[in-house]
């Protein structure tokens, strides 16, 4: 049966294929082996990340008060990246009459389903399994613009799950002129940083070796839990990039900024996502600091060597995007 299952996939029969395993995996006989496998099956392309951030819960709460805020009685939503179905069944709960959520991937998009089901918002909820790009205003929307936006599909560097093109293909084919999006706006904001885990540090003598040669390979780019120990800001905070998401064009774009430090030790610049959640105030924001909780990591990018700098001292700092990645240096 799990041979059908995997069969069905290839001819595009998710759904099918999703239903076979689930009754697989109710069999209280089934072979060990075979439940991993299974499991394994349905959720190719689901990296760990989809069940942390409901844990998340300042995150799940920044959204619910913006779609509180922002939704009214009886309008149409549409959202982007359904995963479980958390925002979709917020905006429903919210007083939403109708809610459009498309998810690229079919076993998300059957488990959301399952998950709306049983939470009794069938009636007022559909899942689409597919990518944004592709929902038809006429097919699936029934020929209406929505009237509200939602999505997050936002990357710890604001942009790499192509947020930018998805809302700017959206919000042109598919959203009523001037409908509220929800994020609003979404800044990457940076600051100087003192990044001195270990895993930051230089190698030198190991083992009675010296390795400082490799230190050539070590990477540029290090993620960075909001509260990481050894991670010290050496700077006020500043926005490098601010996108409104609900339009326009979206273009590459470079900047330089001058951060004026606090003084000590500068290893690098490390940026995090500031989001104005439904343009009436309320905010969200991974600032690194001792008591941050954040789902979305902080990311540092190295120096190629460590300054010392005086209270005062200004490090400009270069950052440039593509719409879909950033990059930042020394300048
Ligand atoms: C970060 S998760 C968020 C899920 C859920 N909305 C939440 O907030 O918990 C983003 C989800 O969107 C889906 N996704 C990302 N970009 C998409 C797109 N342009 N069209 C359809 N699905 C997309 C991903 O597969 C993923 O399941």
């Amino acid at each position: 049966m799990f041979r059908v299952a995997a069969l069905l996939r290839t001819h595009d029969d998710h759904e099918r294929a999703t239903d076979l395993c689930c009754d697989l995996l109710a069999d209280p006989d089934l072979d060990p082996a075979l439940a991993v496998e299974i499991r394994r099956f349905l959720s190719v392309g689901v990296p760990d990340w989809h069940l942390v951030i409901l844990r998340d819960s300042p995150r799940n709460a920044a959204y619910d008060a913006a779609l509180r805020a922002v939704v009214k009685p009886g309008m149409r939503v549409l959202e982007i990246g359904t995963g479980s179905g958390i925002l979709a069944m917020m905006a429903a709960r919210a007083g939403a009459a109708e809610v459009i959520t498309c998810e690229r991937n079919p076993s998300i998009a059957a488990a959301a389903r399952e998950v709306i089901a049983r939470n009794g918002y069938a009636d007022r909820i559909r899942v689409v399994n597919t990518h944004s790009d592709a929902l038809d205003l006429d097919r699936d929307l029934d020929g209406r613009r929505a009237d509200l936006l939602v999505s997050e599909i936002i990357s710890n560097n604001l942009l790499s799950e192509h947020v930018l093109p998805a809302h700017e293909d959206a919000v042109r084919r598919l959203l009523a002129p001037g409908a509220p999006v929800v994020p609003a706006r979404g800044a990457v904001r940076i600051a100087l940083v003192d990044d001195q885990r270990e895993q930051a540090r230089p190698l030198a003598e190991v083992a009675g070796f010296d390795l400082s040669p490799y230190n050539r390979l070590a990477p540029v780019v290090r993620t960075a839990r909001p509260n990481a120990a050894g991670v010290t800001l050496r700077s006020d905070a500043i926005d490098l990039f601010d996108f409104d998401f609900a339009g326009a064009r979206y273009q590459p774009d470079e900047h330089v900024v001058a951060c004026r430090s606090l003084g000590g030790r500068v290893t690098g610049v490390i940026q995090w996502l500031w989001l104005d959640m439904d343009g009436q105030g309320g905010t969200y924001e991974n600032r690194p600091g001792p008591e941050a909780f954040s789902s979305w990591s902080a990311i540092v990018t190295a120096f190629p060597q460590p300054i010392e700098t005086a209270p005062g001292d200004i490090v400009d700092v270069r950052g440039t995007h593509d719409c879909r990645n950033t990059e930042l240096y020394k300048a």
